[in-house]
């Protein structure tokens, strides 16, 4: 695929309206054999696990729809565990179950970003 030149048209920006998903949620689950910190030793993969099954009773799983994803390390560990929900790019930190309900709730059923579970904007690695 060529580079757009300043000439030519650029490709359309994408749009809840376009995404194959309405919104996608990516989990960091990383684990680190060298003893670090990660994610995976905050409960990640119970939030992965509770998010998914949450999404799919309340029937928002699918193609324009919702899709929960694992990831790797999203390199934002310092406010880990983390997830993160585009196209809004919204970043939460959760620490519980119910944490998980309100995200799926509130952000994913209802488009209402949950402030109170926003990682700080200056925790990365
Ligand atoms: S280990 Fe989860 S963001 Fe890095």
């Amino acid at each position: 695929m060529s580079e757009p030149t300043p000439d030519s048209p650029r490709p359309a920006a994408a749009t809840p309206s376009t995404s194959y998903y309405e919104r996608h949620v990516f989990f960091c689950l990383n684990e680190r054999s060298n003893g670090e910190d990660s994610c995976a030793n905050h409960r990640a993969q119970e939030g992965f696990e509770r998010c998914k099954a949450q999404v799919k009773a309340a029937g928002l799983a699918g193609p324009g729809k919702v899709r929960v994803n694992k990831a790797g390390c999203l390199d934002r560990c310092a406010g880990g565990p983390v997830a993160v929900v585009y196209p809004e790019a919204v970043w939460y930190t959760y620490v519980d179950a119910s944490d998980i309900d309100e995200i799926v709730e509130s952000h994913l059923k209802n488009g209402q970003v949950v402030e109170r579970l926003l990682t700080p904007a200056h925790l990365g690695r």
